[in-house]
């Protein structure tokens, strides 16, 4: 099967699209005070996935993955919905976003992770990628006023996607795994 690396063109609209829907929204850093835009989030975990692409360049469809990451939050975190992205940018990005995409109505963080990551195994292995690569992102250095008990939970939800997504991509899952142990330097 001829696999594309991503298409700059197609990489520009979906950014434009994550700019609008995300726009003013920001994250806490690992510096009091600080804050820090949306988009930084999205370009990290974009480059994460064009990363692992190179290495590996007739396995992905790169414009899947790199849709997908740009993409990845929006039917989370904004008003952005499953239609919109379906008529705006297909079936299989919609859907790779939508499996991407915590279901709020379970009851528990660790049911609201198994279950995406039961709806991510069923997407192809470009949807994984972006999941191995938000957690990877994630595992910087936390936001100052997160509690040690909140940081051992993260780290075990890490393992729990490592666990499911490692098969996806050897490189990018051992990169995981070495933000997993290094995230030890923030108890
Ligand atoms: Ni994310």
């Amino acid at each position: 099967m001829p696999l594309s690396p991503w298409s700059p063109d197609i990489f520009a609209v979906a950014w434009d699209f994550a700019t609008l829907a995300h726009e003013g929204q920001t994250y806490g850093s690992h510096q009091p005070g600080e804050r820090i835009t949306y988009l930084n989030h999205l370009g990290s975990v974009a480059m994460e996935v064009m990363w692992a692409l190179t290495l590996t360049p007739d396995e992905f469809d790169g414009n899947l993955a790199v849709q997908c990451a740009i993409l990845h939050d929006v039917i989370e975190d904004t008003d952005s919905t499953y239609a919109d992205l379906a008529a705006q940018f297909g079936e299989a990005v919609a859907n790779g976003v939508q499996a991407l995409t915590k279901d709020e109505t379970l009851p528990t963080k660790t049911a609201q992770m198994q279950d995406s990551l039961q709806r991510i195994q069923q997407q192809p292995r470009e949807v994984w990628l972006v999941k191995l690569g938000d957690r990877i992102t994630n595992l910087a250095e936390p936001p100052y006023y997160w509690k040690l008990e909140k940081k051992h939970a993260y780290r075990a939800e890490a393992q729990m996607i490592y666990q499911a997504l490692h098969p996806a991509h050897r490189a990018l899952a051992q990169r995981l795994q070495h933000k997993i142990q290094a995230y030890e330097q923030y108890f």
